[in-house]
């Protein structure tokens, strides 16, 4: 039979648990939030206080209702105080010694059909469970960040996790609003294992000077349509949780991609941990730190004469003529656009001036990646940036790499999924579903995969192997024999 789920203890009160302890009380659940030191307890309801209080200046919440919230948390410095709770949540930092010693507190003090839930992001629950004297009634229940915001909950169960808790959690997770994805006990889970690797990989590409911070964050904001950049979503996990995921996902796979990029390591043993410590990738604190602006000013471009060429090379050069450029020939223009999505330097050295060719990748409609060569004059990279401006683009400044930048986030990601779906661990429907609600992505990756078309990221993919070596990014099977079949929607196989 169901328990009823009326009180909930959530133990850890940072920016995780501080977020589940208001979800929970607004979904109308008596909560009780533990944290052990008196600064930390004070920390966490400041974090609900602000919370709420944002919503009501938002016009989201009325002050009767915030107070009702309010008025269902109690804040206490002692797991005692948990003794009659129905269920206790834990979001404590990701080390597994102090999961297993809480848990075997929560054993201790807990009622015994308790049930005992870890929003680890990628810590075995097995191995949580196993500490416990009720292996039976230890689940996973991760929520996302922003937790009041992001609209799913991964249930994760494990082979001793008794028949029909999964689904008690589960509905539990829609009386809070969210949809549950119930998934086994894996490193990373659906999300994390996804999203990890695609953010790490992003650190990877700054470290090795293929673009900038603020434009792979443009990049992927505004030219893959995502509602963050890499860099500020890793702000806002924190960037030791985005370490320890990744170690806890290399631990697993062995997979180079996951090796946390050693960027990371810097930011955090320098306490650079994103949001919550001011600073990350990006100044949290101070405006000169913030991201570069996409959309700069459209001046007059420099330029006197361009020659367009490439596939829909008279769109743009007839767009680049309406703003006031001259159409030129290889040998006698300024400037030398080469519209591709591969590298461009092939292009550059069969022509007299080389420096004057640049690369141009149209990425979802606003974007534009300048991929600048070895041989590229940067005066004549900044004078195709403004050019872009003026018809209207966002410039995205790029090295001559497989992918640039879009597509060499994209596509890895996409495979990952394929691979995920293949080995049997989650359906495409779950998979999509987890990542536009844990994610706020607009499509899932299967979606993303049927619209882009099969061949193309499996083209893509190909490049980026020959280029990179990773093994990991060599085209899932099932994507490979799906092209061969000329299948043409993974989705309608
Ligand atoms: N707490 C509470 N509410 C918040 C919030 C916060 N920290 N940040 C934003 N919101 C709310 C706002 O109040 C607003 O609500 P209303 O629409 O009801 O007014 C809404 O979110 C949108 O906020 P904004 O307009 O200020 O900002 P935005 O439109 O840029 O959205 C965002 C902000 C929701 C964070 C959005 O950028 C987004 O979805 N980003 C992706 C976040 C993501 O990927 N999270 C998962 C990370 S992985 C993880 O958490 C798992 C793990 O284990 C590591």
């Amino acid at each position: 039979m169901a328990r009823a789920i009326e009180t909930v203890g959530v133990v850890g009160l940072g920016t995780m648990g501080a977020g589940i302890a208001e979800v929970f009380a607004r979904a109308g659940l008596g909560v009780i939030g533990v944290e052990v030191d008196a600064e930390a307890l004070e920390r966490g309801r400041g974090h609900v206080h602000r919370s709420t209080d944002r919503a009501v200046s938002r016009g989201k919440l009325a002050e009767a209702e915030r107070d009702e919230i309010l008025g269902r948390v109690t804040f206490t410095g002692s797991l005692d105080d948990l003794s009659d709770a129905d269920l206790v949540i834990e979001a404590i930092p990701e080390v597994m010694d102090y999961k297993r010693a809480l848990f075997t507190d929560l054993d201790r003090i807990c009622r015994p059909d308790t049930v005992l839930a870890t929003n680890t992001s990628s810590l075995s629950v097995t191995a949580i469970a196993a500490t416990t004297s009720r292996p039976g009634q230890v689940i996973g229940m991760h929520f996302f960040n922003p937790a009041p915001v992001m609209r799913l909950v991964e249930v994760v169960h494990t082979v001793v996790t008794e028949d029909g808790l999964a689904d008690e959690v589960g509905a539990l997770a829609r009386r809070l609003g969210k949809t549950p994805v119930t998934v086994g006990d894996r490193a990373g889970f659906v999300v994390n294992r996804l999203l990890l690797g695609y953010l790490n990989h992003a650190a990877t590409l700054l470290e090795r000077g293929v673009a900038s911070r603020d434009d792979i964050d443009n990049a992927m904001k505004l030219g893959a349509g995502l509602p963050m950049g890499p860099f500020s979503l890793l702000d806002l996990i924190g960037l030791d949780t985005s370490y320890e995921v990744c170690e806890v996902l290399f631990q697993e796979s062995r997979d180079r991609v996951h090796a946390p990029a050693p960027i990371l390591r810097e930011l955090v043993t320098a306490g650079l941990l994103g949001r919550k410590s001011g600073r990350g990738f990006h100044d949290h604190k101070h405006a000169a730190g913030q991201a570069r602006s996409a959309a700069e000013p459209a001046g007059r471009p420099g330029v006197v004469t361009v020659c367009v060429l490439g596939e829909g090379a008279g769109e743009l050069s007839a767009k680049l003529s309406s703003a006031g450029a001259k159409a030129g020939e290889p040998h006698d223009s300024d400037v030398v656009i080469a519209l591709s999505r591969t590298p461009v330097v092939e292009h550059a050295v069969r022509l007299p001036h080389p420096e004057r060719l640049v690369g141009l990748h149209l990425a979802g409609g606003d974007v534009a990646e300048v991929v600048s060569t070895a041989l590229t004059s940067p005066d004549v990279a900044r004078a195709v940036q403004d050019l872009i401006r003026v018809v209207g683009l966002i410039p995205v400044s790029c090295a001559d790499r497989a992918g640039f930048v879009v597509d060499a986030l994209l596509y890895p990601y996409l495979n990952d999924a394929v691979r995920m779906y293949d080995s049997g661990y989650a359906s495409m429907d779950d998979i999509d579903t987890a990542m536009r609600l844990g994610c706020g992505y607009p499509a899932g990756p299967f979606e993303t995969l049927d619209a882009i078309g099969l061949p193309a990221v499996r083209d893509g993919l190909r490049a980026l192997y020959a280029e990179y070596r990773e093994p990991s990014f060599a085209p899932a099977p099932l994507l490979d024999r799906l092209v061969t079949a000329r299948v043409t929607s993974i989705r309608g196989r």
